[in-house]
């Protein structure tokens, strides 16, 4: 169990969670989380905002019962914590682009400790969080209401990791065809998820070479190896 030292709300329906202790987890990996008994059902899973040796944060979105429960805690608090799950994003070489779309962003505020980075984010009514990000690179671009994907020149970078919904994960893979192909382009996806260990098959992403549980083989992907049917 942990305990939670903060939940703040940032943005309409986004909150920050931190909680207490030292956890494991590298880029683009995600915890399950839970803060009540056998229903809703299912933990959610919410991808490592930032982590340090006292704390661990998650960034999420209030969409449904489980995490307008997860909004209602308060500093003190206990939840269970599962984790970490999924592959997350490899080790990043050359010039790299970041490009997260909403709640899509919330892997990348780690990321870009790590990695220097130009940063790509994309909101559809209110950006958020702008000025921690700003601190973590010279170069970040804010999109409102438009196509933060259409912002980023392919061209122009060697490894390229993007979150976001699965519209917004075509439109990289489709860029990415359309480019000289020079970047190596990733792709987290934010799909549904029940087990988080690869035994409930609900993740399942289809791929070129068959299907893959995005909780175990993702959620992270090269670009080029997910066939999306919608
Ligand atoms: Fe159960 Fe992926 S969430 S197999």
């Amino acid at each position: 169990m942990g305990k939670v030292v903060s939940n703040v709300k940032v943005a309409e329906q986004v909150y920050l969670l931190r909680v207490e202790g030292n956890y494991e987890g590298s880029m683009g990996q995600f915890y399950m989380l839970r803060a009540w008994g056998h229903y809703p059902l299912l933990s959610r899973p919410i991808s490592i905002f930032n982590k340090d040796d006292e704390s661990i944060e998650f960034l999420y979105q209030v969409v449904g019962e489980g995490t307008a429960l997860l909004a209602s805690l308060r500093s003190g608090d206990t939840l269970q914590l599962e984790g970490p799950f999924g592959n997350g994003f490899p080790v990043a070489e050359g010039r790299v682009a970041l490009i997260g779309g909403g709640i899509g962003i919330a892997p990348f505020y780690y990321c870009a400790q790590q990695i220097n980075s130009d940063i790509y984010l994309g909101f559809s009514t209110e950006a958020y969080l702008q000025d921690a990000f700003s601190k973590l690179t010279s170069s970040l671009h804010i999109n409102v209401g438009g196509i933060v994907v259409d912002d980023v020149d392919f061209e122009q970078y060697d490894t390229i990791m993007a979150c976001g919904p699965h519209a917004m994960m075509r439109a990289v893979q489709t860029k990415y065809f359309q480019s000289s192909r020079r970047a190596k382009v990733y792709i987290s996806l934010e799909n549904r998820m029940a087990c988080g260990i690869g035994a409930c098959l609900v993740c399942t992403v289809s791929c070129l070479d068959g299907r893959k549980k995005a909780c175990t083989e993702g959620p992270v992907f090269e670009a080029q190896e997910v066939t999306f049917h919608d």
